[in-house]
């Protein structure tokens, strides 16, 4: 399923600010064990300043009351499709467009199956058929009903049609059982909705809408793009190990805007507390040695851009924890450089990327250190950061970069991360059409410093 975000997702909304403040929210509550969790996840939209606006289904009412969703929502809750008050009110296509997002939550495999075949038989299929918007799917279902043929053929007909999905996850049922089926945690979903979300142009639209949202370009269609992203661990002992503050943001933002270009993508994630992005194929790793595997386990590619922060030196791992000595001497930890995985692919003699791109990340001398990492690491492009502390940059939302190629330097306006990968994709889709072409070779970045 490749718009979905896979169960493996450590993923952790950040709990900073109001990042959904003025968002509108339409949950759509199916009838299983799971709606209990449902919520949990109307508290932690509305903590983030989103309002949401609950329907239940006539199932979802034997599992929790209506009284505890208008408590927390504090919102009336909608259930009846043939009410005349409502109607006259808002009626229920007003209901589904006055919303950013429609979240279903949990999806049980008969929701699933009505929404799949088009139903409009209740309020929940009525909106959900009526909707202009983008709509987030969270599944919860015992384990055999999630791997019969009938819901994979459902899940796969609703993901052609650009529903989003966020899990199910594995782990033991309610019914005994193992396996997936599990409704994400309320995190999770929370997560997914923020990465929905994000940048109007920057998602690919459900195919089939024609909402206020212009459609973005697909000046990737075709391609394959690989984006490493996030920090590598490297194990010290069984629970140690070393790590940067890499949060991940601008990598999964630049496969999100690859995905959303057309592309089909494979990113390669360090340890991270982000949702996998909609539409992009996530590969999980933890150490330097692992993403390399995985990066050329994903070649041919037409772009790879390194933006992750891999560690430079990993440990001898010790078998067993490190313990203090009785003397108090320090233990020694024995460094061996990691392979450079962005030098790597840019000397690959066959199957290299057309255009390679790495960030540098850099305290001081900014513009030349990110040329000389050009040259030594056989790049197209150096995107330039400044990751000094003052800067605010790792672990922020905002960035501001630098474009290093032979040819020079262009420096960007501080913006927003999403916005940064968005330009970045469109120039590198823009460079690799005149590669690819027979228009000659423009430089990447012009000549502004
Ligand atoms: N990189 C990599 N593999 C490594 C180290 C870095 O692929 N083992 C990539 C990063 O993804 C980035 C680029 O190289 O695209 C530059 O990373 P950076 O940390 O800025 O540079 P380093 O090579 O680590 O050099 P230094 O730490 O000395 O600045």
């Amino acid at each position: 399923m490749t718009n979905s975000v896979p169960p493996s997702s450590s993923g952790s909304s950040s709990t900073t600010g109001r990042s959904l403040a003025g968002k509108r929210i339409l949950l759509i509550v199916g009838g299983g064990i799971a709606a209990y969790k449902a919520l949990d996840l109307v508290r932690r939209l509305r903590e983030r300043g989103a309002r949401v606006r609950v329907v239940m289904t006539a199932a979802a009412r034997q599992f929790v009351t209506e009284l505890s969703f208008v408590s927390l929502s504090g919102e009336r809750v909608f259930d009846d499709l043939f009410s005349p008050t409502d109607e006259g009110a808002m009626g229920h296509i007003e209901l589904s467009r006055d919303a950013d997002l429609l979240v279903v939550a949990p999806a049980t495999a008969h929701l699933l199956a009505r929404m799949a075949r088009g139903f409009a038989d209740d309020l929940a299929t009525t909106l959900l058929l009526a909707t202009d918007k983008r709509v987030l799917v969270a599944p919860a279902m015992n384990v055999r009903m999630w791997l019969h043929p009938a819901t994979q053929r459902n899940v796969a007909a609703l993901h052609a049609d650009g529903v989003y999905f966020v899990g199910p996850a594995a782990g033991d049922m309610a019914c005994g059982e193992f396996g997936p089926g599990r409704m994400s945690e309320p995190l999770d979903i929370v997560a997914a909705i923020e990465t929905a979300l994000q940048g109007d142009t920057r998602l690919p639209l459900p195919a089939g809408l024609h909402g206020r949202t212009p459609a973005p370009a697909r000046s990737l269609a075709g391609r394959h793009v690989i984006v490493t992203s996030g920090p590598t661990h490297e194990s010290i002992d069984p629970v140690r190990y070393l790590a940067n503050r890499s949060s991940g943001k601008q990598g999964h933002a630049i496969a999100a805007a690859a995905a959303a270009a057309g592309a089909r993508v494979t990113l390669i994630a360090g340890p991270v507390a982000l949702a996998d992005p909609p539409g992009v194929e996530v590969r999980h790793v933890e150490t330097a040695r692992d993403m390399l595997e995985a990066c050329e386990a994903a070649l041919p590619a037409d772009i790879f851009v390194s933006a992750a922060a891999v560690a430079d030196w990993r440990v001898d791992v010790s078998a067993s924890k490190v313990k203090k000595q009785p003397s108090g001497a320090p233990p020694t930890l024995v460094l061996r450089e990691n392979p450079d995985i962005v030098a790597r692919i840019g000397a690959r003699k066959e199957g290299r990327p057309t255009l390679v791109v790495g960030f540098a990340a850099e305290t001081n001398d900014l513009i030349a250190n990110a040329r000389a990492k050009l040259e030594r690491k056989r790049c197209d492009l150096m995107v330039a950061n400044d990751v000094s502390v003052d800067s605010g940059v790792l672990g922020g939302e905002a960035n501001e970069v630098h474009l290093v190629s032979a040819r020079g330097v262009e420096t960007w306006p501080r913006q927003d991360k999403s916005k940064v990968a968005a330009m970045l994709i469109e120039r590198l889709a823009e460079q690799l059409r005149r590669r690819q072409g027979a228009a000659g070779e423009p430089p990447i970045a012009e000549e502004r410093q």
